[in-house]
């Protein structure tokens, strides 16, 4: 099989290195891929190595070229902007391209990310637990403030459209609030604020859940949990993440019984009974709420968001974690028999740890050369932020590398993952040392 994977990140590496293990990949591309997409072995061919293709992830006449030169079986799709640009639909309407699965949902089903409004009316519709919630835009301003004085603080506010992770606002003061309420109505994300969601605050703890589906059928892969602030002991700064842990030792058999339940089975439900093609990774972020709401009891699952892909720094954790041939499954994913095919999961604990550039989440500097890698020894190192110059590896983003490591504890994994990542020199380089602690 042919595979073409579109990103660019280091979930998008994660995901290359599982996909190449497969004895059915005989070509793997990226597009556009990192340093560390490139040059993977495959498992299904002895000569063959994976390739970047200088392609961006959302050029679709660019990609239908690339496709059909090369003969590619099947497209997997990383980020969620292409799928939000409706990739899939492009492939199902196009006659050259309609037999080409696209792993990843069709446009009507992105809107579960690209819409935070669209996101609570599907959970409201098909019972699914999710903060209190009421949209607003610019004609009914005065009724979003008389909804934000009827709430407790901290308050929150969500940009309804995709803002690169920054259009979740949680404010502790009711005058801050309304301020930033009519900023975001005034485009404080453009367009993307037009629509603002005002929802109960839910106090808990976060779990990154993911589900693969063939729109009938569904497994749900290893959970994880990703670390997003940029100083130890989650302090300062939200990045886009510093690390994950998998599994999550509060999400037992108990808890994601109610995860399965009360959430996944109503989505998969939900997303048939509306006539929505969905193929695809759902990633349901959830929180184990610490006290009673109206839709959910102290200790039980809540729905924060969905997104409609996997999560960056969680899959460079849960890909470790998948026994099976991953490229089997999206196989059932796209034939629509993915409960013909079973999901292994290594029992072990998986840490990632995420590199970053000095300076990130704010302005930082780009271009220096990254030695060590090749002295890693027994963890996986993924590449997230970097590019290949004049034949060396350097550094190309804020987050540049993760490495992940098991162990048969977490404590163990982590320790791994340090005393690797320790390897590895860049200037400015930091990682958070407290990566599943809190657990
Ligand atoms: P989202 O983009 O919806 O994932 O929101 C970003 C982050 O904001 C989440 O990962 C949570 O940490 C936090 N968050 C979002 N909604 C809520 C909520 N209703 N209560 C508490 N925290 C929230
Ligand atoms: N780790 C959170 C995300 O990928 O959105």
């Amino acid at each position: 099989m042919k595979i073409l994977l579109l990103g660019s990140g280091g979930r998008e590496n994660a995901i290359a290195w599982k996909i190449a293990q497969s004895p059915k990949v005989s070509a793997l591309y990226v597009a556009p891929g990192n340093a560390g997409t490139a040059g993977m072995a495959l498992g299904g061919n002895k000569n063959g190595k994976s390739e970047n293709v200088a392609l961006k992830a959302d050029d679709f006449d660019g990609i239908k070229g690339f496709v059909l030169q090369n003969g590619i079986d099947m497209v997997v799709v990383g980020p969620e902007d292409p799928l939000v640009k409706g990739v899939y639909d492009y492939f199902k309407k196009d006659s050259q391209l309609a037999g080409i699965p696209v792993i990843g949902p069709s446009k009507a089903g992105a809107v579960l990310e690209g819409s935070k409004d669209f996101a609570k009316g599907f959970m409201q519709r098909h019972g699914i637990p999710t903060a209190a919630y009421r949209s607003f835009n610019g004609t009914n301003i005065e009724e979003g403030i008389a909804f934000l004085e009827t709430l407790q603080p901290p308050y929150v506010l969500k940009a309804d459209g995709l803002c690169a992770g920054k259009g979740v606002l949680i404010i502790p003061t009711l005058e801050e609030a309304k301020k930033e309420f009519r900023g975001m109505l005034d485009g404080m994300f453009g367009e993307a604020s037009a629509t603002v969601v005002i929802e109960e605050f839910l106090s808990g703890i976060e779990c990154s859940v993911f589900v693969l589906t063939d729109g009938e059928n569904y497994k749900i892969l290893p959970e994880a949990k990703d670390y997003k602030r940029i100083g130890e002991g989650d302090t300062g700064l939200n990045t886009g993440g510093m690390g994950s842990v998998s599994p999550v030792p509060f999400a037992d058999k108990e808890w994601m019984k109610k995860v399965e339940d009360r959430i996944v089975r109503p989505t998969i439900a939900g997303l048939k009974a509306e006539g929505i093609e969905y193929k695809g990774f759902i990633f349901l972020g959830l929180i184990k709420v610490d006290r009673d709401y109206a839709y959910a009891k102290a200790g039980d699952p809540v729905v924060i968001e969905y997104n409609v892909r996997m999560g960056d720094p969680e899959t460079e954790s849960v890909m470790l974690r998948i026994k099976s041939d991953l490229v089997d499954l999206l196989e059932g994913v796209a034939e629509g028999n993915l409960n013909t095919k079973t999901l292994e999961v290594d029992p072990r604990n998986v840490v990632c740890v995420m590199m970053v550039s000095g300076g990130y989440p704010q302005a930082y500097k780009k271009g220096f050369e990254i030695s060590g890698i090749d002295k890693v020894e027994g963890s996986v190192v993924f590449h997230a932020g970097t590019a290949l110059k004049d034949g060396k590896v350097v550094t190309a983003g804020g987050r540049v590398i993760a490495v992940s490591s098991y162990g048969s504890t977490k404590d163990e994994a982590l320790k791994k993952s340090f005393t690797e990542a320790a390897k590895i020199q860049f200037e400015g380089k930091y990682f958070r040392r407290d990566i599943g602690s809190d657990l």
